[in-house]
């Protein structure tokens, strides 16, 4: 992997470097996860960008379409969620009589904050035919409020089966939100909300980085803004990055979002070289919230069953709904999506 603060003389901040763990740890830590998971049928659920050895011991590594697909099909009792609380949460909502853990409860995300459901619920209000689609990154609450979830991997699908007579309100990723309509052409009223990590990235750092990489296609993740988006190669869902490096014929690629994801990429495609897209300010690419998880507090949750995933049961039963609705719709084939 090359990191792109490590080919930009001058540059400002590095990444941020995180301690390794010394192996020996590394091997007890993860020797004692994988009994302690046979001792309570537990699963490891991890987002693609977890860090590298949480990643490494997980079940299954993912995006959020992905990982909420695993959460309805496992027959494990306990789920161990490494990612950010609406993760956890959905996977909680998908099975409520199972223990959810994540192992730092303070794990959350920006776009999240950016949209309070009784902020939501007010501005529904003014439109009583708006037809509610929140992005997975969302709170429970606001989960409860919308008629059908989605997440980047899917959200042209369920954007297009959408009533064709309804107005379409779209929480609360501003971006998302626009490229989806540049993708389907259906117009819709977006939230103000975005991701603090991906609109870092912008046209001129991006361009920079082309200039030294002529020869290297650009791949970003739909929650940077239109700015970067027109200039990449590829628009995808983490998931689908992974398959798109895969059957691209070229060497070095960049990419634009969290800088967890390369672990993953790197691993499945051995003999490629992944660039960190740099921010402006070559500030940092990686997720605060993400990187909270640590492989010491995926042991702590497992061994204490805490922090725990707990919501009202009215609260589960009525967010359930849109996010089955969307995994029906996701499982749709593409003829019949609309
Ligand atoms: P994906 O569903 O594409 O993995 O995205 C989740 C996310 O939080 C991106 O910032
Ligand atoms: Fe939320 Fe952005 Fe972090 Fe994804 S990368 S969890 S959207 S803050």
């Amino acid at each position: 992997m090359i990191d792109s603060t490590d080919i930009q003389p001058g540059g400002v901040d590095r990444f941020p470097v995180r301690p390794a763990i010394p192996p020996a740890r590394l091997d007890t830590l993860s020797r004692d996860i994988l009994a302690l998971k046979k001792k309570l049928n537990a699963v490891i659920l991890a987002h693609n960008y977890q860090v590298p050895e949480v990643q490494d011991i997980a079940d299954y590594v993912g995006d959020s379409l992905g990982l909420s697909q695993q959460a309805v099909k496992t027959s494990a009792d306990v789920i161990v969620f490494c990612g950010v609380d609406f993760m956890a949460e959905t996977a909680k909502i998908l099975n409520p009589n199972k223990i959810v853990v994540l192992p730092d409860k303070d794990a959350g995300c920006s776009l999240e904050e950016s949209c309070p459901a009784e902020k939501l619920a007010e501005l529904q209000r003014t439109n009583p035919n708006f037809w509610t689609i929140a992005y997975i990154n969302c709170s429970a609450a606001v989960k409860a409020l919308c008629d059908v979830i989605c997440t980047s991997g899917n959200a042209v699908k369920i954007v297009q089966a959408a009533p064709p007579d309804r107005d379409i309100l779209f929480v609360p990723d501003e971006n998302l939100g626009s490229w989806v309509t540049e993708q389907t052409g259906r117009k819709m009223t977006l939230w103000r909300g975005s991701c603090y990590v991906h609109v870092e990235w912008t046209h001129t750092a991006i361009n920079r980085i082309r200039q030294q990489f002529p020869d290297a296609p650009l791949v970003a993740h739909p929650e940077c803004t239109r700015a970067v988006r027109m200039l990449a190669n590829e628009v995808c869902s983490t998931e689908k990055m992974v398959d798109w490096c895969k059957r691209t014929s070229s060497k070095q690629i960049i990419i634009a979002t969290e800088a967890g994801m390369l672990h993953r990429l790197q691993k499945e495609c051995p003999g490629k070289e992944f660039i960190a897209a740099p921010t402006e300010n070559c500030r940092c690419n990686e997720c605060r919230f993400m990187k909270m998880n640590t492989l010491e507090k995926v042991y702590d949750c497992m061994a204490n069953l805490r922090p725990r995933i707990e919501l009202p049961k009215a609260l589960l039963d009525r967010a359930r709904l849109p996010i089955e609705r969307m995994l029906e719709i996701s499982a749709r084939p593409l003829e019949n999506a609309g």
